[in-house]
């Protein structure tokens, strides 16, 4: 009598190792990748801009109440993202429409780079890297998120004016959707650049120009 084995064959063995390579490649992509809410610019403010106009201002005190992913998506599209989809076109202008600002979402589980054209965030770094950017104000790192516009110097021909300018209209995007949003900011060129283009794994012509600390006013 023919007695069937319980040692697994090659081909159960291929089996079970390509569905746990599967298992493992999804469980990474779910860690690296958040997929974020659609952006609402028109649902999450009744303010007019001439209202967020008069009520900005610099606020470097906030509450630990975290920002949600929804608040967060709609706060990165006002900042510069696509509202030309046809065009790729941004919020912001930029130079040469050199697009250089690349915005990364820095908290207390990790770093992110915003991709705008596909509405995500892409995880650079497990660390809480906001005391990077605090640098030496420590009020910075209370806040629940804090992000930093990177220019990417080859995208403005290395005129570092250029990019100066690009960060501060994203900069004033995100200061006037915070009033708008009823949320907390302020504009900043503090920050360990060095250590935060460690950390964030930028390119050579890659360089944090300014970031917001943003969080949710005190009474
Ligand atoms: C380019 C730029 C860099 C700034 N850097 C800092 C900074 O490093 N730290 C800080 O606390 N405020 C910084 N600020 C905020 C200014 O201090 C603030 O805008 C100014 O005091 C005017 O106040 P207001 O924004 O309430 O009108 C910066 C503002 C700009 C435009």
């Amino acid at each position: 009598m023919h007695l069937k084995s319980n040692i697994p064959t090659i081909h159960t063995m291929k089996k079970i190792l390509l569905y746990l390579f599967v298992l493992i490649s999804c469980s990474t992509t779910a860690q690296t990748t958040i997929y974020l809410p659609q952006p609402l610019p028109m649902k999450s403010s009744k303010m007019t801009l001439m209202q967020a106009l008069s009520q900005r201002h610099s606020v470097r005190e906030y509450t630990e109440k975290s920002i949600s992913d929804q608040t967060l998506s709609t706060l990165l599209w006002a900042a510069c993202g696509i509202n030309r989809p046809k065009e790729k076109r941004i919020t912001a202008p930029s130079a040469i429409n050199g697009q250089d600002i690349t915005v990364y979402v820095c908290r207390q589980n990790g770093a992110y780079r915003y991709d705008a054209l596909s509405n995500i965030l892409v995880k650079v770094s497990t660390e809480d890297l906001r005391s990077h950017v605090a640098g030496g104000q420590a009020f910075a790192k209370q806040a629940p998120i804090c992000l930093v516009l990177v220019s990417d110097a080859s995208k403005v021909r290395f005129q570092n004016e250029l990019s100066a300018m690009d960060a501060g209209f994203v900069s004033e995007n995100i200061c006037l959707a915070c009033t708008a949003l009823k949320l907390a900011t302020v504009p900043r060129a503090t920050m360990d650049k060095d250590s935060l283009h460690k950390a964030l794994g930028l390119t050579e012509t890659q360089h944090p120009i300014l970031n917001n600390p943003i969080g949710w006013p005190k009474e």
